[in-house]
């Protein structure tokens, strides 16, 4: 494998399928709650990056003067479109398969991408040009922690160790290599539509504040509509415990994600590693089905 480009990597869409016919609904054997706190990402991701596509689509003309990065941008909004596909399979599938249906939660996650986030803003006072560049500061801010998230994941061997359902295990491993390939492009998106650090310190908080709200909702959720859990919360200490064993990252460890997002001279180059990424992609039995079947467009062989 040669060097990967750190800062500029190929960013080809992988179209991937997963079969979730043997993926148990608590794919961390034992382990109920912490399979639901990362089971918020399912409930999250499909609404959320179908917006990033919706967005993006407002903002690659703004972008057709850098060829480069217009190139990056049409990378990303393909892979984007996949994963938020992919996880929709295990809402769809995987969980409600196994009598846990989280419609009715997410019915409102979309509202809020749809509506809260959609094209009009939220106030007449506010410029449609303003509110895109604040949108597109958002998702600078959310795509640092989904590269960071990412790069956790790949390296996360505890979820191996605690018997993780392997299919789970790619599409997160996937869906992470594929976050810290693309993790300069909605940073160099908002650079040069605006790059006031003021608009990017406050899109940060709007777009991150909400997290581990999502997160403890979320999980609460899934937990109380788990037809194999009796009234089971997931409580501060079951977040710590799972911590402790490596199955989620911690407070501290998003807390100092967001510490160096917001120095004044950061950029997600100098973040994570896109050769690791590289080497997972290489091994997934997902990215590998692509590759044999679509030889050239999985751009790993
Ligand atoms: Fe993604
Ligand atoms: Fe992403």
């Amino acid at each position: 494998m040669t060097a990967p480009d750190e800062r500029h990597p190929v960013i080809t869409p992988r179209r991937v399928r997963f079969d979730w016919s043997a993926t148990p609904l608590h794919w961390i054997p034992g382990e109920p709650v912490a399979t639901h706190f990362i089971n918020v990402l399912h409930l999250l991701l499909p609404a959320g990056e179908r917006w990033f596509v919706r967005v993006y689509k407002q903002a690659l003309p703004l972008v057709a003067d850098d060829p480069v990065l217009h190139g990056e941008v049409k990378g990303f909004m393909g892979q984007e479109a996949v994963h938020a596909y992919s996880h929709q399979g295990v809402l769809d599938r995987q969980m409600r398969d196994q009598g846990l249906d989280p419609r009715p939660l997410t019915a409102k996650i979309e509202w809020v991408f749809r509506r809260l986030l959609g094209d009009r803003p939220p106030l007449p006072v506010v410029p449609r040009r303003a509110w895109l560049n604040l949108r597109i500061g958002i998702i600078a801010g959310i795509e640092h922690y989904t590269a960071v998230l990412g790069q956790w994941i790949l390296d996360a061997r505890a979820l191996d160790d605690a018997g993780a359902d392997p299919v789970m295990l790619d599409l997160l491993r996937w869906h992470g290599a594929e976050e810290v390939e693309h993790r300069s492009v909605a940073f160099d998106v908002y650079q040069h539509v605006s790059g006031a650090y003021w608009r990017r310190f406050v899109a940060f908080f709007a777009g991150v504040i909400a997290m581990p709200l999502a997160v403890y909702f979320g999980a609460a959720y899934l937990c109380a509509k788990d037809p194999t859990l009796a009234g089971v919360r997931p409580r501060p200490r079951d977040y710590r415990r799972a911590v402790r064993k490596g199955l989620l990252p911690s407070n501290r460890f998003m807390v100092a994600a967001a510490r160096r997002y917001l120095r004044r001279d950061f950029h997600p180059s100098g973040e994570c590693s896109t050769r690791r990424a590289a080497e997972y992609l290489a091994v997934s039995p997902a990215a590998r089905a692509v590759a044999r079947a679509e030889p050239g467009r999985s751009g790993d062989e």
